[in-house]
């Protein structure tokens, strides 16, 4: 059997693979595939009817990352291929990141550490480098499912009150003890006075965060989305934060990776990360093992350990 990879991948996971299949990729993977029994692969690959067609025996797609709308998962079902992904071992990471992009958003520590790179710190001011706070403000959760728990989780720390919105309600319990509460969209957009996006990239959720709703969010407020850059539209996010309600936006995802829209890029309230949300050394190791191992598990007749929904 056959295993190729698109990334490099850690020894264990070559040394797990090898125990049933000869590994490829990633150099030159594209022209592996034509005996290819499982394919690892990352959020950057697309996988649909014309790769799917240059690999006929394929039994299933180990996607490396928790997102999958790069994968055609309908067509895969089709041919019989599982689809899997690497749900929970980046929640912590991600969740982390999130905080780290909210409170560099709130906090401007950018335009700070460029002004003192610059020659411009010439002593403490007590007027100089001001941002918003976060104790006793609103946080809003756009998405309410393991990164967004995880985020939820972590805002105590920070005293502030946490709302969400998501298609399906947290059972009560949820609710309770992560001192949250669930409201709608028109509310979530009203009351957050940092909202921060955590739902997948769907057709449903495509520019969620549009024009309207841009211009509907609390005067002052801020944006973070590390979830995809397609639920919101990037050129009406550059409108609100020139002309208002939005203080600030963090940003570690885009709508047309790597292309960021030009707009962003001449603003000083925008804070702009390069999909760092799990990049962590022992997170992208565990993702690129639970690839392997769902890769494993496909080809010796086991269930695969983390499925995606078909
Ligand atoms: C994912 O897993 O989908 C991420 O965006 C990469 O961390």
């Amino acid at each position: 059997m056959k295993a190729v990879t698109t990334f490099p991948l850690p020894d264990a996971a070559v040394a797990l693979l090898s125990q049933v299949a000869t590994v490829a990729g990633p150099d030159g993977w594209r022209g592996e595939l034509g005996d290819a029994d499982a394919l690892l692969c990352l959020l950057t690959d697309r996988v649909d009817q014309a790769l799917l067609d240059r690999a006929p025996r394929l039994r299933v797609v180990a996607n490396a990352v928790v997102g999958y709308e790069h994968v055609d998962v309908k067509a895969c079902a089709a041919r019989g291929i599982v689809v899997t992904n690497t749900p929970n071992v980046l929640t912590e990471a991600t969740a982390d990141l999130t905080w780290a992009l909210i409170l560099a958003t709130v906090r401007r520590l950018p335009q700070a550490e460029r002004s003192l790179r610059a020659g411009e710190f010439h002593g403490w001011g007590f007027w100089d480098y001001l941002g918003g706070d976060l104790t006793g403000a609103t946080l809003g959760i756009y998405g309410m499912g393991r990164i967004g728990r995880a985020v939820a989780r972590r805002a105590g720390g920070f005293g502030m009150r946490v709302v969400y919105h998501s298609r399906t309600p947290l059972p009560a319990d949820d609710e309770a003890a992560l001192a949250v509460s669930r409201v709608g969209f028109d509310e979530l957009l009203a009351a957050s006075d940092v909202l921060t996006l955590h739902a997948p990239a769907t057709p449903e959720t495509r520019h969620a965060f549009n024009a309207d709703a841009l211009r509907r969010m609390k005067p002052g407020s801020y944006l973070v989305n590390t979830a995809r850059g397609p639920l919101l539209d990037e050129a009406a996010l550059a409108e609100v934060l020139r002309d208002g309600p939005l203080a600030g936006a963090g940003l570690d995802v885009y709508e047309r990776e790597p292309a960021i829209e030009p707009a962003l890029l001449q603003l000083p309230n925008v804070v702009l990360l390069p999909h760092v949300g799990s990049a962590t050394r022992d997170t992208r190791t565990g993702m690129a093992m639970l690839a392997a191992r769902n890769a494993h598990a496909v080809l010796t007749g086991q269930p695969p350990l983390t499925p995606v929904p078909t």
